[in-house]
């Protein structure tokens, strides 16, 4: 039940002058004392309309508003501020939410419509790198909301497996490559190989020249190249699934750029029947200057496709297989100017569609203040990251519960989500300062402490165990704050929808667990009286929701911890 909604509702019947009621919600504030009402209604706007004084109209307002959804109706000033009957709100709210239980905030505002993701997409024999932890678990959580939303959602993992840098690859492993060594740890051993290449090719330039022709012979199906390569792409991809099991995260396709091998010359084609295509020093481009943007670079001097004319294969391939009605490409801001020039391309071949893809960036992971980078090898692996956190979670929990069961299984729900939402609390394009110990803690703004709150909903309902007798209602000022809350769910998901933002449902876990705490420390819920099993129910209505949050972000909720 949307309050707001509800207010705006009761405003329209006693309105002189007839406004939409889009215009009446906007316009209702939430006071900031909660003393003035739960909200209240500006009359300045609609005075100007009939020509009469804001304070007199908020007099009349006040007078006619009269319904049992309010317990008082007040005028302050210009303002008409209302006072929710608690017994009503409460008991609506408490009894959807055990009803739908998971399904409650559920919408259908994405019906019949499919959004694809492009998530993830790390790159073959190199390390998965924190700015793609952010693509994954950014992308993930948007997948599930827009899901709640109704949304038929696709994942797709663009996986980065071809380009020049597999050229280069390639000859370093000839030169200086060890099949045991690669065999037993691809993901560095192909990474300190591409970094060697790197080296030696600044002594010796003509490397360069070695790789280019590497890469056009793989391209043209060069055998022992592309033996090499898919061995390459099947040890880095291996290494890839270890971490998304950890994350619990599957994807819908793993259709990397390669795939677009046989799709590219079609593009082509089509770039040059719509006369876009110009040569440029040898190369072919798509001039972009009436958009004020560099060209986009469709074929190299060699005829060598690039990462551009793969992704306008890819966005050709995915409207065609999927009908795409949204599609978000969740990757760091760095490639922003990419995907203006991907889209724009799109859009002057004609494709209306194009107009509803979006990139969502995203804000660096800073170590001590600075970028942590992967170049030169200054890695920081993401998968031992995990394991870490995995462990101080399992020493967190061992120190609390000592003789809790499925101590592994809980340990690796608690590190993994501390990590998740140490990600998604923050602003999408804020950067964040990486520390374990910050994560990890159950106090504070981290996952643990959402995940301990859960916890402690399900202790009290065990000890309590909850009847089947009616929600008849709490009339007390100190379940309300949760309420209203619990209230609100469904239009958060709702925003964060909208503005692609999971932070916005991370931050309200850390709300509505705040006010659970509050309301624990203040009430004694087991104490056994005629509101025992109505304060239980609120217990569980919260549960429901911590749940049901925390999974909308890819996190699992223990039961004990
Ligand atoms: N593999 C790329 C990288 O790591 C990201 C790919 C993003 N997706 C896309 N369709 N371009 O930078």
């Amino acid at each position: 039940m949307d309050l707001k909604l509800k207010y705006a509702e009761k405003l329209i019947e006693v309105l002189q002058e007839p406004l939409p009621i889009s215009d009446v919600y906007n316009l209702i504030e939430t006071p900031k004392h909660s003393a003035h009402g739960d909200l209240a209604f500006p009359c300045f706007y609609l005075a100007k309309k009939v020509r009469k004084s804001p304070n007199m109209l908020a007099e009349q307002l006040a007078e006619t508003l009269i319904d049992p959804l309010f317990t008082k109706v007040e005028a302050k000033g210009a303002y008409v501020n209302v006072f929710f009957s608690k017994m009503h709100i409460s008991t609506t709210i408490i009894t959807d939410i055990i009803e739908q239980k998971s399904r409650y905030g559920n919408s259908a505002i994405g019906e019949n419509k499919t959004v694809v993701l492009d998530l993830s997409s790390p790159n073959i024999a190199k390390p998965f790198s924190m700015g793609h932890l952010r693509s994954t678990v950014i992308g993930n959580a948007l997948a599930n909301i827009a899901k709640k939303c109704g949304y038929k959602v696709v994942r797709i993992n663009h996986v980065g497996d071809w380009g020049t840098q597999f050229g280069k690859l390639i000859i370093a492993y000839e030169k200086w490559g060890d099949f045991e060594k690669v065999k037993e740890n691809p993901i560095q051993e192909l990474f300190k190989l591409y970094i060697t290449f790197h080296d030696e090719a600044e002594k010796t330039p003509s490397l360069e020249e070695e790789a280019r022709r590497a890469f056009k012979l793989l391209e043209e199906g060069h055998q022992q190249y592309t033996e090499l390569w898919e061995w390459f792409r099947s040890a880095s991809l291996q290494m890839f699934l270890n971490i998304y099991q950890l994350l619990d995260i599957k994807f819908d396709s793993y259709h990397g750029e390669a795939f677009y091998n046989d799709k590219m010359e079609p593009v082509v084609n089509l770039l040059k029947e719509n006369h876009l295509l110009e040569e440029s020093d040898g190369a072919e481009v798509v001039r972009l200057d009436d958009l004020g943007l560099p060209p986009c670079l469709i074929k190299k001097k060699d005829g060598a496709t690039l990462y551009a004319t793969r992704d306008l294969a890819a966005a050709l391939y995915r409207q065609e297989t999927y009908q795409f009605d949204e599609a978000l490409y969740i990757v760091g801001q760095e490639q922003s100017i990419h995907f203006q020039q991907v889209f724009a391309v799109l859009q002057k071949l004609g494709y209306k569609w194009a107009h509803h893809m979006k990139h969502i960036p995203f804000g660096l992971y800073l170590m001590n203040g600075k970028k942590m980078s992967s170049r030169k090898g200054h890695v920081v692996l993401l998968e031992e990251v995990l394991h870490e956190a995995i462990a101080l979670a399992e020493k967190n929990i061992a120190d609390r519960n000592p003789d809790i069961t499925n101590k592994t299984e809980i340990a690796k729900a608690v590190g993994v989500g501390a990590i998740i939402f140490h990600d998604l609390k923050n602003e999408r394009m804020n950067s964040i300062s990486f520390s374990l110990q910050d994560m990890l803690t159950f106090e504070g703004d981290t996952g643990p402490y959402i995940q301990y709150t859960f916890a402690r909903t399900q202790s009290i309902l065990t000890k309590g165990k909850v009847t089947n007798d009616t929600f008849t209602g709490l009339d007390t000022e100190k379940s309300w704050e949760i309420i209203k809350l619990l209230q609100i769910f469904p239009k958060k998901i709702e925003k964060a929808n909208e503005q692609c933002a999971p932070s916005v449902i991370a931050k309200y876990l850390l709300d509505l667990a705040k006010a659970f705490n509050q309301y624990y420390g203040k009430v004694k819920i087991l104490h056994i009286d005629d509101d025992l099993h109505n304060r239980l129910s609120l217990v569980n209505a919260v549960a429901i929701v911590l749940a049901e949050g925390l999974s909308l972000l890819g996190i699992k909720a223990p039961k004990k911890m």
